[in-house]
């Protein structure tokens, strides 16, 4: 059955383009906050025995995650046949270990509040470090949407000569993928993180690559740390200003103007969070993987 696509407040664009790219209906509803910020919910459009998809991207995660539960539960109370949760950035993926004493592992908690209320959920390229995979934290149908063809395709035909560069052993998942597809040589840098501002990454020998162009490829551009000290240090060992390219631009406070005055040759970040840098157009791919959900064709 095709779903309904509702859009929380600043998913307007998002939705608009998988309907677009997959001929769906766009739901009217009003989503929006009391004066006192409680959030408040309700259908227009009819959805009793209907699919539908609620498309809500969890950058700045804490007020919108709540708005997003009380949008699937009151469509569980009207009726809705099947509920699906199309959340381009699934935040919550990082604390997915116990790093100190007395903190706990909220992703797993995150994850529990959001699979009571819907039945499969779409993403981008979750944070999967520690966790391997979606499903070992989410206890609903998920599919992971993979960014790295469309990263590909835009590096190929905007980047003369790329060497892509992952800013630390995580990012290799990735980088090496993309790489991959462009058919290019990709390096992997190693980082220390020892704060939530502080950041160190050492570069291995580049003499080779001096010629390329470097292109960081990250999942995630928060405070930009991890990419300015990249930066920094590819350029010191003699590099070109490098390109850099992010699945999810949630570049927190000044981030990204920090990361722009780091001497970069330009930013690019998908869709999945709205930023000026979006260049990378992600929502045909979105379409396809909740198209599968609503046919039944994921488990
Ligand atoms: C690390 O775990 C991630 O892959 C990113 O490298 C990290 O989230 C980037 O964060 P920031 O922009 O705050 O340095």
């Amino acid at each position: 059955m095709e779903p309904i696509v509702f859009a929380m407040p600043g998913n307007e664009a998002m939705a608009d383009g998988i309907c677009r790219a997959r001929g769906w209906e766009r739901g009217a509803w009003e989503s929006r906050r009391f004066p006192d910020g409680e959030s408040y919910v309700r259908y227009d459009t009819t959805i009793a025995q209907r699919d539908i998809a609620i498309v809500c991207t969890l950058s700045d995660p804490d007020p919108k995650a709540i708005a997003l539960y009380l949008a699937a539960c009151v469509a569980r109370e009207l009726g809705a046949r099947r509920i699906g949760l199309v959340i381009p950035y699934l935040a919550y993926m990082r604390q997915d270990a116990s790093f100190q004493a007395g903190e706990g592992v909220t992703c797993r908690h995150f994850a529990r509040l959001l699979s009571g209320v819907c039945d499969w959920l779409v993403t981008v390229d979750p944070h999967l470090h520690r966790v391997h995979r979606l499903g070992d934290v989410y206890h609903i149908a998920t599919t992971v949407v993979a960014a790295a063809p469309d990263l590909a395709h835009w590096i190929a035909a905007r980047v003369a000569r790329p060497l892509l560069v992952g800013p630390d052993e995580e990012s290799e998942q990735w980088v090496a993928q993309v790489a991959a597809t462009v058919g290019c040589p990709h390096i992997v840098l190693q980082k220390i993180r020892s704060g939530d501002r502080e950041v160190s990454v050492s570069v291995p020998g580049v003499d080779g690559w001096l010629d390329h162009t470097p292109v960081l490829v990250d999942d995630i551009a928060s405070t930009a740390r991890t990419m300015i000290a990249a930066v920094g240090r590819l350029r010191e060992a003699g590099m070109r200003a490098p390109w850099c390219v992010a699945v999810h631009p949630i570049f927190a406070a000044q981030a990204y103007e920090d990361l722009i005055a780091a001497g970069v040759a330009g930013v690019a970040s998908t869709n999945t969070v709205l930023h000026p840098s979006n260049s990378i157009d992600i929502a045909a791919a979105i379409g396809s993987a909740m198209a599968a959900h609503c046919m039944g064709s994921v488990a």
